[in-house]
């Protein structure tokens, strides 16, 4: 217990200085290659709820201990603990046992008293605590500030909804690969193998509990990738047919370039700005045995990259604040910066009119975040189409205008279909 305390105390530190969940749990597996799967999932479990629920914990921290910790990481290791003793199972006892050795690692034996009163002064006082953490919005919603202020600008009453979908679990779903069988065949073998799943309306297949992906049926043989059922629209909604020419120009880690490759025989050109992470691209469409063009490059530097033959389809599947997918990566609430939105902005505006100049006549452009905020979304298509009289935004796509905001079954996306004229 104490070194899975002290692990995840390390790595939430490292997330509220400013590196993503992602990073600080690679860092930590790199440097403790003996950690068993079970200790590894406890760390994760810990970090990701402790990140979920931040403002709530915070908030009662700081009544707890109304002055600032001296010594950072004891105040991170406290909000850990906060978390384990209210959300996991394990006994309360043994988790203040061990969380007081804990202290007294991090900060020395003089502040084991210390760690001691505080946390059993939550145990006797957690109602009255967490009553008074909620009165606050971050206390409440556990976003920053800036971030519920900016939801309940562009969704009034809806916000609060949003808000507390993201800080749900996520299901896990499939998509199947119509290459290798149908959805309902896959189903049918799931179940045979033990799994609860069901069929959402799309043909993604909605898992009752995550699964390790090596315990699925034929997953090392192509039959099935794991992709959100908002994430799985975007091929269909690309309208490709066999033969076209199609851009996927910010494809890693290639979910939907594979999907569009699966659905239809397309010459497939997929770049991304980042070479690392284009190789996860290349072992995604192996693992599925399809093929793809694959080049890194900024795609909105078309004179680096395009020989000047236009594309039928072009995909920008831009970076963005990724605030609809915020129940996966619960470090992105405490990483974003509110004037992070206008650098997302502006960087999708340059893919958007760089990427315009690639697509042939009659040819459709998807443009695609998982951002809920208006000023990455409608904002950026709505001002793109007034600038250009050959640019119409095509009706039919789902959610509020294209706008699919997170429930149980997918995440935030946001769609919108251009056609050039
Ligand atoms: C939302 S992710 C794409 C997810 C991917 N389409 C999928 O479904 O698996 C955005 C990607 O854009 C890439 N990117 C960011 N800026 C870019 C640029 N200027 N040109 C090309 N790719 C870029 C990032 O490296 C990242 O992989």
């Amino acid at each position: 217990m104490l070194q899975i305390q002290r692990f995840a105390a390390q790595t939430v530190a490292m997330v509220l200085s400013g590196t993503s969940l992602n990073a600080a749990l690679d860092s930590l597996w790199r440097r403790n290659r003996q950690l068993t799967s079970s200790e590894r999932g406890a760390i994760q479990d810990i970090c990701y709820g402790t990140l979920r629920h931040l403002g709530t914990l915070s908030a009662v921290l700081d009544q707890l201990v109304p002055r600032p910790i001296a010594n950072p990481g004891l105040r991170t290791m406290l909000l850990t603990v906060l978390y384990q003793l209210e959300h996991s199972e394990a006994a309360a006892y043994a988790v203040v046992d061990s969380a007081v050795e804990c202290a007294a690692q991090l900060g020395g034996e003089h502040v084991k008293p210390f760690a001691n009163a505080v946390l059993r002064n939550y145990q006797r006082r957690r109602e009255a605590l967490l009553a008074s953490a909620v009165l606050s919005d971050e206390g409440r919603f556990s976003y920053p500030g800036w971030w519920i202020e900016r939801l309940r600008r562009d969704f009034g009453p809806d916000a609060e909804r949003i808000l507390d979908m993201g800080n749900k679990h996520p299901p896990m779903t499939l998509r199947t690969n119509i290459r290798f069988c149908s959805a309902s065949a896959y189903l049918q073998k799931l179940r045979e193998a033990g799994f609860d799943a069901r069929s959402l309306d799309n043909g993604a297949l909605l898992l009752a509990q995550p699964v390790p992906v090596d315990r699925l049926p034929s997953f090392d043989e192509g039959a099935v990738s794991v992709q959100d059922a908002g994430a799985q629209l975007a091929a269909t909604l690309l309208d490709v047919r066999g033969d076209m020419r199609v851009l996927d120009a910010c494809a890693a880690p290639g979910g939907k370039t594979a999907h569009i490759l699966e659905l239809a025989d397309v010459d497939m050109t997929a770049l991304d700005a980042d070479a690392v992470r284009l190789q996860r691209v290349r072992s995604n469409l192996e693992r599925l045995g399809l093929t793809a063009r694959l080049q890194a490059a900024d795609a909105a530097a078309i004179d680096t990259w395009w020989d000047g033959n236009a594309f039928d389809r072009v995909l920008l599947d831009a970076p963005c604040s990724a605030s609809g997918v915020v129940r996966r990566h619960p470090d992105i609430k405490w990483l974003r910066r509110a004037s992070d939105i206008a650098g997302f902005a502006a960087q999708q505006q340059r893919l958007l009119e760089a990427l315009w100049k690639v697509l042939a006549r009659g040819g459709k452009l998807l443009y695609v975040t998982c951002s809920v905020f208006r000023e990455e979304d409608h904002v950026i298509t709505g001002n793109f189409a007034a600038r250009h009289p050959d640019a119409r935004i095509l009706g039919g796509m789902p959610g509020r205008d294209g706008l699919l905001l997170p429930d149980d079954e997918h995440d935030g996306f946001y769609y919108a279909l251009l056609r050039k004229d």
